[in-house]
C-alpha cells in the first residue's frame, strides 16, 4: 500500500484526506442545521445554541484548511482510472459530483466564515486567532449575502453528497467492483486497458451550478436593511439636529456587540451662557424598534429585552449642566416602563451656528428589567455602553 495514488488505487494520503473531510462534513452539516433550529428563549437555551454554533463553525474552519491541503494534494497526484470508462453518462455524472464536492469544500466554509466575520456577536469560533477576516467589513449587507450563499451552497453540497454516496454504494452493491474498496482499503483495482476521455465539461457544469446558486442567494428577499440612520429634528428648541448616531455596546458571550438605533429625535434648547446654573434642556425620543444589533437584533427586540412591541419608545429628558470637562445632561431615562436617573457627560464644539457633540454613558440593563431571565453575565453582560454623536444647527 503506497502513500501515493496510482492509476489503480488511492494512496494512504488521499484516503486519509478523503475520510477526514468526509467525517468532518458529516458532523458539521447536521450541527449547522440543528444549531439554526434550536430555540433561544431562555438563558440556558441561548447558551446551548451558541455552543452548538461555535462547534459548527470551529469544525467548519478546520474543514476549510483540511480541504485546502486535500486539493493541493489532489492537484499533485494521479487520479485512479475509472473502472467502467465505457459508461459515459455515469462517468460524467461521477465527475460532475466530484467537482461539486471540491468546489463546496471551499465555498461552503468560506461563505460561513465571511458571514461570521461580517456580523457582530454570537457564538465565536473556538480558536485564538480572532473572529474577523481581512477585507471583510462588519456589515449587515455583507453578512446577509454571505449567509444566503452559505445556505444555498450547503444545499448544493448536501445533494452532491447524497448522489456521491449513492454512486459509491451502487458500485459496491450492484456492480460489485473495487470503487469503494480502493477508497477504503486502498485495494488495487484491475487495470483497465480502455483509457477514459477527460473533458472540462463536468468542471464547467459544476462551476455554472455554483454560479447559479450564488445568483439565487443574491435575489432580494424580505425587508430591505436600514443602513442610513434617520434623525428626526424635533421642531421646538433652538438647535436642530442634522446628523447623528445613537449607539449601544453590549457584551455577549464575552464579545462586544455594537448596534444603533436608526430612528430617534432630539429637542434641544442650549445657550452658551448658563442661566441659574443650567445651559438648557434636552429631550431625546428613541424608536426602540429601529435598533439593529448585529446577529442578535431579533433577540434584543424581543419581550425578554427591549420588548419593542409593548414599549415602542424610550425617552430621555434632561437638564444640560456645566461639568468638569464640558457638559452633562442629567435627567431621567424612561425605557421599558422604568424611569431611571441617568447622567450623560459630553463634549461640545460650537463653530458659528454649528455644534458637534460627543457623549458616552454606561447603563445597567437590570435597572430596566432588560434580560431579567439572564440573571448572570455568562450570556449577556449587565453593563451597556451608550454613545451619542450629533451635529446640530442653531435655528
Ligand atoms: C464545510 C463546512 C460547513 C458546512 C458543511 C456547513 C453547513 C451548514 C448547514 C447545513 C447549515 C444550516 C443551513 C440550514 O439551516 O439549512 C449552516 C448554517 C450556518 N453555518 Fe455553516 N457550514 C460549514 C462551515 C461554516 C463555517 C466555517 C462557519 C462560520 C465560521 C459557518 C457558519 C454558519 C452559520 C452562522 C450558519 C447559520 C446561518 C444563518 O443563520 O442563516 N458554517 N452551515
Ligand atoms: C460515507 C460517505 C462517502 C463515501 C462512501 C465516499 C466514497 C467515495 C469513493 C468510493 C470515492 C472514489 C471514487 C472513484 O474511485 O472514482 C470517492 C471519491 C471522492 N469523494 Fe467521497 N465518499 C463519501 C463522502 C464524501 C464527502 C462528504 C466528500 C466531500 C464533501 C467526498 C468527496 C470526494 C471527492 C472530491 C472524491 C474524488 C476524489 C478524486 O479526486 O479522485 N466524499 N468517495
Amino acid at each position: 500500500m503506497s502513500a501515493r495514488n496510482s492509476h489503480r488505487s488511492y494512496g494512504r494520503v488521499a484516503r486519509l484526506f478523503h475520510w477526514t473531510t468526509a467525517a468532518l462534513i458529516l458532523l458539521a452539516a447536521p450541527l449547522g442545521i440543528i444549531a439554526n433550529r434550536l430555540p433561544y428563549d431562555t438563558a440556558q437555551s441561548l447558551a446551548f445554541k451558541a455552543q452548538v454554533f461555535s462547534l459548527h463553525k470551529t469544525l467548519g474552519v478546520v474543514v476549510f484548511f483540511v480541504a485546502l491541503g486535500r486539493i493541493l494534494w489532489a492537484l499533485l497526484e494521479a487520479h485512479p482510472a475509472p473502472l467502467h470508462p465505457e459508461r459515459r453518462l455515469e462517468l460524467w455524472v461521477a465527475r460532475l459530483v466530484h467537482w461539486m464536492l471540491y468546489i463546496s469544500l471551499v465555498a461552503v466554509p468560506l461563505t460561513g466564515w465571511v458571514h461570521h466575520a461580517a456580523v457582530t456577536g454570537f457564538a465565536p469560533i473556538w480558536w485564538p486567532f480572532g473572529q474577523g477576516l481581512p477585507f471583510v467589513p462588519q456589515s449587515e449587507a455583507v453578512a446577509q449575502a454571505a449567509g444566503s450563499a452559505h445556505w444555498v451552497f450547503t444545499k448544493l453540497m448536501i445533494v452532491s453528497i447524497i448522489l456521491h454516496i449513492a454512486g459509491a454504494l451502487k458500485h459496491h452493491v450492484i456492480d460489485r467492483d473495487d470503487t469503494l474498496r480502493r477508497m477504503t482499503l486502498g485495494t488495487l483495482a484491475p487495470a483497465n486497458p480502455v483509457p477514459a476521455r477527460r473533458t472540462a465539461l463536468p468542471l464547467l457544469t459544476a462551476a455554472a451550478l455554483f454560479g447559479l446558486g450564488a445568483g439565487v442567494a443574491a435575489l432580494p428577499r424580505g425587508e430591505p436593511i436600514t443602513t442610513t440612520p434617520t434623525v428626526a429634528a424635533a421642531p421646538a428648541g433652538n438647535w436642530q439636529v442634522s446628523a447623528g448616531t445613537l449607539t449601544i455596546g453590549v457584551t455577549q458571550m464575552g464579545q462586544t456587540v455594537t448596534g444603533s438605533f436608526a430612528n430617534w429625535s432630539a429637542d434641544i434648547t442650549f445657550n452658551e451662557v448658563a442661566t441659574e446654573g443650567r445651559h438648557g434642556t434636552v429631550t431625546v425620543t428613541i424608536d426602540t424598534g429601529s435598533l439593529a444589533l448585529g446577529s442578535i437584533t431579533a433577540q434584543a427586540k424581543s419581550a425578554d429585552f427591549f420588548d419593542v412591541a409593548a414599549f415602542p419608545q424610550a425617552v430621555f429628558t434632561a437638564d444640560i449642566l456645566p461639568a468638569a470637562s464640558g457638559y452633562e445632561a442629567t435627567g431621567t431615562l424612561t425605557l421599558r416602563g422604568a424611569e431611571v436617573p441617568v447622567t450623560l457627560p459630553f463634549t461640545l464644539t460650537i463653530d458659528g451656528d454649528t455644534a458637534t457633540m460627543t457623549g458616552q454613558t454606561s447603563l445597567d440593563r437590570r435597572d430596566f428589567g432588560i434580560g431579567a431571565s439572564y440573571g448572570d453575565e455568562s450570556s449577556v453582560g449587565f453593563g451597556v455602553v451608550v454613545d451619542v454623536d450629533l451635529t446640530a444647527n442653531r435655528s
